[in-house]
């Protein structure tokens, strides 16, 4: 794949797995599993085009409506697949980064990612950062109720302070470049909650597969779509050419 106009981070809205498994006749939960596999091919991909960062929505606030047997299934994949997973990541030199409500979590499922985030910190490969327990609403809510705070005890003494670049070191994602390419899979074309802030000027990729069935060859071929489009962040056409933004 060619440098040019590579994106520098691809976040992925992980979606159909229930629908693929129901496709065959199977419960939910085979497709979740299934799934998993597709979140390996995936990452490693990520690793082989030298992308900087991947973010996978893998369990969103509001997923924890979903019947109990459901979530827990969920949360046990999970466990499962860190311990499985952990020696590929360092192998791979992957690093593991969580954003979300991530106190929501089941103490085992919360330990098992400290302890995963804490063994891969030092990792120069591509940064995967596992959006669980997530929701924008929450996250914004959040950062706006941590700023208050900071203002209240005079951390912010002025609150022309507030700058966008301000408000976004409160969010989960301080420090992580705003997603360059978002990728949904199942044909789904919503958000459902995922990276509002981030996603101002991110380019959307919507894609006809349950996960399960997502291929390098789709990564690929999303990110081919991405490098063919003009992003124009409200500017004109002709200034970009010009290269002569702002005149
Ligand atoms: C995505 O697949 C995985 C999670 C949301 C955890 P779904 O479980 O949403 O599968 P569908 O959309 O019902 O097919
Ligand atoms: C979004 O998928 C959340 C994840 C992929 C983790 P959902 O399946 O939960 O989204 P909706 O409910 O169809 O919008
Ligand atoms: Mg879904």
């Amino acid at each position: 794949m060619t440098d040019e106009k590579m994106p520098r981070h691809v976040a992925i809205i992980m979606d159909g797995n229930g629908r693929w498994a129901k496709e065959r006749g199977l419960e939910r939960v085979y497709g979740h599993q299934k799934g998993v596999e597709t979140v390996r091919r995936i990452v490693e991909a990520a690793g082989e085009i030298g992308l900087e960062y991947l973010t996978l929505y893998t369990f969103s606030i509001e997923n924890w409506n979903r019947p109990k047997a459901e979530v827990d299934a969920l949360m046990g994949l999970m466990v499962d697949a860190i311990i499985r997973e952990t020696p590929d990541l360092m192998e791979k030199h992957v690093k593991v980064l969580v954003i979300g409500n991530v106190a929501d979590l089941p103490e085992t499922v919360r330990q098992k990612l400290g302890e995963l985030e804490a063994k891969t910190a030092a990792n120069d490969g591509v940064k995967l950062v596992l959006a669980l327990s997530y929701g924008a609403r929450w996250e914004i809510t959040e950062a706006a109720r941590r700023i208050a705070e900071a203002c209240r005890s005079g951390k912010i003494g002025d609150v022309d302070e507030i700058t966008e670049s301000l408000f976004a070191t409160y969010l989960t994602t301080a420090g992580i470049p705003d997603p360059d390419l978002l990728i949904r899979t199942s044909g789904e074309c919503r958000l459902s909650n995922f990276l509002l802030w981030q996603c101002a000027y991110t380019e959307f990729y919507f894609i006809d597969k349950f996960w399960p069935d997502f291929e390098k060859d789709d990564l690929y071929l999303a990110i081919r779509n991405f490098q063919l489009r003009e992003r124009r962040f409200g500017m004109t056409g002709e200034q970009l050419k010009a290269g002569n933004a702002g005149k």
